[in-house]
């Protein structure tokens, strides 16, 4: 497969997995989660470059930045993914095929959560499977990068 690089991308408040609610979001760290989805990836033949921040405009410009470094994002914006209109527009310019990823099933829980403003712009959204669910997310992925 020529077109195989995913880019990984975690928002705010991702890198304090391991300390949130594990009944909504486990109980691996970010770092364990990344092992994780970079075995799965390898097991797909994709590779994967990993990203996270909790400052939005150091998310928008790593989304500018993905010209040329990768052939699909999945994204895990965190809270941003409800209100962060500037992602939004970053993953526009960014113009690769994306799959939105939570941990908790976000269908479910506040109503404020039900509400994302990158999912339009996505092929697939995955949520509430935990880590399983960034498998899926590289399976749907890997199906764009080959069709
Ligand atoms: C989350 C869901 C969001 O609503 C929340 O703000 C997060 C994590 C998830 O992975 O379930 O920080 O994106």
């Amino acid at each position: 497969m020529n077109r195989n690089r995913i880019e990984i991308m975690h928002g705010v408040n991702l890198d304090q997995l391991g300390r949130r609610d594990p009944d909504l979001y486990g109980s691996l760290t970010l770092t364990e989660l990344e092992l994780r989805i970079a075995g799965d990836a390898r097991e797909l033949g994709l590779e994967t470059r990993f990203f996270q921040t909790n400052h939005e405009g150091d998310f928008v410009e790593h989304l500018h930045r993905m010209d040329g470094l990768a052939d699909a994002i999945l994204l895990n914006p965190g809270a941003w993914t409800h209100y962060a209109w500037a992602i939004r527009d970053a993953l526009e310019i960014a113009a690769l095929p994306a799959v939105e990823v939570h941990l908790s099933d976000v269908e479910h829980r506040e109503d404020w959560r039900r509400h994302s403003v990158i999912r339009d712009l996505c092929v697939a959204y995955v949520s509430g499977k935990g880590p399983d669910g960034y498998r899926d997310a590289l399976e749907r992925l890997r199906l764009e990068l080959v069709s």
